[in-house]
């Protein structure tokens, strides 16, 4: 054993068990920090783009139900180009930096490599594992190559992954340990060394040529928090700032969170599920009707996802129906038709009036009645129009990114707990 290397290793662990956890930034995919940010969409455009994307993203959930049953040539869920957020990352010694998705619903951290033959082509220079000192490739017979769902052994016993999303997109490569460098909470950074991830250097399918890279988060063994594990207490969460407010950023924290906690901290049971997020939500209450989870997503039992990738609520057709009647009862405004093609719950005309008033919405988490106002509920879809942030277009039931805008969302992996907390995130 190198005793400096070691020293060193425990030294970055200390960091990041000591107190708080970390906090890197979390870049909004369409905000200008982005490198996907396109000046001349307007604020509609990404709202339009976003909902979009809510309404793919079950369906590569739904797909990854199918790989359970045994279709074996479907091995991680989701596609990774359609997740809201983004974060920088530096790879190496010398340090090199990577833009990638981060993605609570899928496992394998990975960055495009030299020589990516067969790749598409980014705008960002590729990551050379044979300039850092700390690259190192990953054994066939090593613990985390039997952990991949596809892998085949290359020269000189190298472990090689082949990692299929929902889609039919893939990455191939070497997997391999290398340095990872954070920036934290001001310009501070922490390096974690021996970090599992896939050197890509051959991938097909739908990626932007702007980000080189994928952070997942999901619980699985070869995600950055399961790697971290009790280094961060098991721990992680997130703070979102409102889309509208695009000079703030929002922030991920790895470890323990900000603290929050008294009565305003809601806590509801989080449950591990096809290496998904889920959460029981009982029911939704707006004004004085109370709609009640349904068969078959009955309340009492895990039945929706909790991700940040996806911006809509994605509810069963019912829930879906029933919030919409309740909110239309409510609302005092001339109910509009969808403009996509009834992906949304409901909608209203706004033109002329500015001062119009939506009900506070409660999803009745198990043991966690939260209270969402509108921020959190509803889209200004158009000049003219508002919608409730709430579809039905998918096959599994998500609690997506607007209704967490605004709320400490902290993963406790250890107690098996996520905890809600009202935060001004732009403060966080
Ligand atoms: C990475 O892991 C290897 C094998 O366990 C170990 O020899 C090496 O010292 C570790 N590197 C660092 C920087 O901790
Ligand atoms: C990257 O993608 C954008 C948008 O799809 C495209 O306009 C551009 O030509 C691409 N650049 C390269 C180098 O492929
Ligand atoms: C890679 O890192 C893991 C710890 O994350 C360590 O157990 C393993 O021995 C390392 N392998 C190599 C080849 O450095
Ligand atoms: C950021 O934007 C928000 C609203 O968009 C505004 O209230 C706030 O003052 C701005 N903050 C800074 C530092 O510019
Ligand atoms: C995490 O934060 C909570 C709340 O501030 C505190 O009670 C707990 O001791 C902290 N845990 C660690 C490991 O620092
Ligand atoms: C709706 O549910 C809440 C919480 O379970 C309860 O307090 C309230 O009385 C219910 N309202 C109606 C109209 O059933």
């Amino acid at each position: 054993m190198k005793p400096i290397a070691f020293a060193l290793f425990l030294a970055a662990v200390a960091a990041v068990a000591a107190a708080d956890g970390f906090r890197v930034d979390l870049i909004h995919r369409d905000s200008p920090r982005s490198p996907l940010y396109d000046p001349s969409s307007t604020a509609f455009d990404r709202v339009r783009a976003a909902a979009e994307r809510s309404a793919l993203r079950p369906s590569r959930f739904a797909r990854a139900g199918l790989a359970a049953s045994g279709d074996t040539s479907i091995e991680a869920p989701v596609l990774p180009d359609i997740s809201d957020y983004l974060m920088e990352v530096e790879l190496g010694t010398p340090k090199y930096k990577v833009v990638a998705i981060v993605d609570t619903g899928s496992e394998l951290i990975w960055a495009n490599c030299k020589p990516c033959t067969r790749c598409y082509e980014q705008t960002p220079p590729l990551f050379d594992p044979e300039d850092s000192s700390t690259y190192r490739d990953i054994a066939c017979d090593s613990r985390a190559c039997k952990l991949l769902p596809s892998s085949v052994c290359i020269s000189n016993s190298n472990c090689q992954y082949e990692y299929t999303y929902g889609d039919g997109s893939q990455v191939v490569g070497n997997l391999a340990n290398e340095t990872f460098t954070f920036t934290t909470t001001g310009s501070n950074t922490i390096a974690i060394p021996n970090i599992t991830f896939g050197c890509t250097h051959q991938n097909r399918g739908i990626f932007s040529n702007r980000t080189s890279g994928l952070v997942g988060l999901a619980p699985r063994q070869l995600s950055l928090v399961s790697q971290l594990g009790s280094s961060i207490d098991s721990k992680f969460s997130y703070c979102l700032v409102p889309l509208s407010q695009t000079n703030a950023t929002s922030k991920l924290v790895l470890g323990n969170g900000s603290g929050a906690s008294g009565s305003d901290v809601l806590t509801t049971p989080l449950t591990i599920q096809d290496s998904f997020y889920y959460l029981t939500l009982n029911g939704i209450s707006v004004g004085n009707t109370n709609i009640s989870a349904t068969s078959p997503t009955a309340s009492g039992s895990p039945n929706i996802i909790i991700d940040s990738g996806t911006m809509l609520n994605i509810l069963s057709p019912e829930m879906a129906y029933e919030l919409g009647k309740a909110v239309k009862d409510i609302v005092d405004l001339p109910v509009a038709n969808d403009p996509e093609l009834s992906l949304y719950a409901a909608c209203f005309h706004v033109k002329g009036s500015r001062d119009y008033k939506f009900p506070d919405i409660t999803y009745n988490f198990e043991g966690a009645p939260l209270k969402l106002g509108p921020l959190n509920t509803f889209l200004e879809v158009s000049q003219d129009m508002v919608c409730l942030a709430a579809s039905s277009a998918g096959e599994l039931q998500i609690f997506g990114n607007i209704a967490q805008q605004n709320l400490h969302v902290e993963y406790d992996l250890g107690a098996n707990q996520l905890s809600f907390a009202q935060v001004d995130c732009a403060n966080f």
